[in-house]
């Protein structure tokens, strides 16, 4: 109980009420750490928003074209409206997921990509210590398939009918944008403690997949065949050249011992598959 400014306690003892004067001092409420978070709306921001959220940081997202209730439409190439969006959230950490990230895209229309990818970057950049975190291709809680190139394979593992060839020389490691959320949020922890955590980290899931090995493994997970796909061991045709082998470096992330450890491909992957399962009653079928 208060009362203008005095902090008062009632006291009970056999046949007594008292009405106390309390002096002990209230505990200090500590503010939330607040981190502002863009591209909140895309593939990994999703996940790094409700990592923040879940752990007990005051979290605002922004978005631009999906930008809905409850996230903030900001153009992060306007630059006054950047400068706006953090004299008002005063954020004590920003993660900026906010990118054009499709290379055909970025070979196509140069300018808008490096207007986002590395003005808006250097920008956000300049207002703290800055750490970036590299990853390899991404998959999560899509909204459609074709949100990411690893849920796309749905499309070719889910028509049997029909014979598809997929990409058998590209070794990649598709890695859960929830690790990623996680290893941001802990990262963010430490760095707030440790200025000197600063600088360029990679972070990767550590099975080593073609596209083809992948749509076997997402056919084997949902007990579907897999004898329609076929391996392509030529190199595919893009637009914009990729490395063979996209394998990182992870080893100055692992020294922070962050404990973040990421899940079978095979089980995540079907976390995030199940919604576009002809029957979802499977998941109650497998998991219940
Ligand atoms: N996905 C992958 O496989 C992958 C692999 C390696 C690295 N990465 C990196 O991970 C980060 C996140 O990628 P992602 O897959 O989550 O991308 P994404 O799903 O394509 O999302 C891109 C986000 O950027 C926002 N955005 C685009 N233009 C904007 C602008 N002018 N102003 C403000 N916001 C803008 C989009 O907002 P709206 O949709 O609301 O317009 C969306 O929220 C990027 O740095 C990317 O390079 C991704």
């Amino acid at each position: 109980m208060s009362c203008a400014g005095a902090h008062l306690k009632i006291e009970f003892s056999p046949g007594h009420v008292h009405l106390v004067q309390d002096d002990q001092e209230e505990e200090e409420e500590v503010p939330a750490p607040r981190v502002l978070v863009t591209g909140a709306t895309g593939l990994l921001g999703r996940a790094v928003l409700r990592e923040f959220q879940n752990g007990g940081w005051s979290a605002t997202g922004t978005g631009l074209r999906r930008a809905r209730p409850r996230l903030l439409r900001c153009d992060l190439t306007d630059e006054d409206a950047v400068r706006g969006l953090i004299q008002e959230y005063k954020p004590d950490v920003i993660v900026h997921c906010a990118a054009e990230r499709r290379p055909d895209v970025v070979e196509r229309h140069t300018e808008a990509a490096v207007n986002l990818n590395v003005h808006a970057t250097s920008m956000l950049a300049k207002e703290a210590g800055t750490v970036v975190l590299r990853v390899p291709v991404l998959f999560g809680e899509v909204e459609w398939v074709m949100e990411s190139a690893v849920t796309s394979l749905w499309l070719k593992v889910e028509s049997s009918e029909e014979t598809s060839t997929l990409d058998h020389v590209q070794q990649r490691f598709p890695t859960d944008v929830r690790d990623v959320a996680a290893v941001c949020r802990a990262l963010s922890e430490r760095a707030r403690q440790d200025p000197s955590i600063r600088g360029i980290f990679h972070f990767s899931a550590k099975e080593q997949m073609t596209k083809y090995e992948m749509g076997v493994a997402i056919a084997q997970a949902f007990n579907l065949p897999s004898h329609h796909l076929l391996p392509l061991t030529e190199q595919p045709a893009a637009s914009a050249s990729r490395p063979i082998n996209s394998q990182l470096n992870c080893s100055r992330l692992e020294m922070l011992d962050l404990g973040v450890q990421p899940k079978p491909f095979s089980s995540t992957i079907t976390d995030c598959l199940w919604p576009f399962t002809a029957d979802k009653r499977w998941r109650q079928t497998v998991f219940h």
